[in-house]
């Protein structure tokens, strides 16, 4: 069995300029899928109120839906880092209820890190959960829990702002930052400036990895995909023409043949 990718791991490929290679996942077969493909890292992201509960926003979900979600993931992994993400008004409020929070991950789901959003204003939570021992990764630019706040998912642009969140979480104790919607010369700049893993998202080539949400990479998601996305298969095509075999199939008695029956 290869063994499991940890912090360490990641500021050695770092160091290598090795890319680190990230996706989402939220259940068993997946997770277990995206492990076996040799993934570095695995988010069990709050995407999953989009791509998994169809809500239009990763606003309602919920902490024991996290956990639940993380707990699947954890059981399909035996290499990947998983990552659980702490969900919108999880880790906010004060900074006991983001440590407790994101011990849960830790305790009762199997994640070895956290992610939460935000740059300096959540510095202070980010430097509080990891002296609790826990890993956190941070999440600067576009991040879609502050989607009212940024007026929609918009590409962030503004320069001096992303480099001060990004030295300010590597600054407060966070092991990776995902950097999301912004211009690749920023990406690359705060690349170079902090020592801290980058895993971009919309953010250009030269970051430290990449990560994308596996809906949108398996072509299961038909909501319209970020400029960003690159669809390596159409799963949704493939499972739309199976289910339509099978009924076809069942309706003209060709299923079950007798190699099916007792
Ligand atoms: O929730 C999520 O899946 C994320 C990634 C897209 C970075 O935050």
């Amino acid at each position: 069995m290869a063994s499991q990718v940890t912090v360490t791991t990641l500021y050695k490929m770092m160091e290598k300029g090795e890319k680190i290679v990230a996706l989402t996942a939220y259940d068993f077969p997946f997770a277990k899928l995206v492990d076996d493909a040799g993934i570095d890292m695995i988010l069990v992201g709050d995407s999953l109120g989009m791509v998994v509960q169809g809500n239009t926003s990763t606003l309602p979900v919920t902490m024991e839906e996290m956990l639940y979600h993380t707990q699947m993931v954890s059981r399909a992994t035996s290499r990947a880092m998983v990552v659980g993400d702490l969900p919108f008004m999880s880790y906010q409020s004060s900074l006991a209820e983001a440590i407790d929070n994101a011990g849960r991950f830790l305790k009762e789901a199997g994640a070895a890190a956290v992610k939460l959003e935000g740059g300096a204003a959540v510095s202070e939570t980010i430097a509080a959960i990891t002296a609790a021992g826990i890993p956190v990764q941070a999440h600067i630019g576009l991040t879609p829990q502050s989607v009212h706040a940024m007026g929609g998912y918009k590409v962030q642009r503004d320069e001096d702002r992303l480099m001060a969140d990004a030295r300010e979480v590597a600054d407060a104790g966070a092991f990776s930052v995902v950097l999301e919607g912004i211009p690749a010369d920023i990406a690359e700049k705060i690349t170079k400036a902090i020592a801290i893993p980058t895993i971009g998202i919309g953010a250009g080539a030269l970051c430290d990895g990449q990560i994308l949400v596996i809906h949108d990479l398996l072509g299961l998601n038909d909501r319209h995909l970020p400029k960003f996305v690159k669809q390596y298969a159409n799963l949704g095509e493939a499972a739309r023409q199976a289910l339509e075999n099978y009924a076809d199939e069942v309706r003209s008695v060709k299923f079950p043949g007798e190699e099916h029956c007792y």
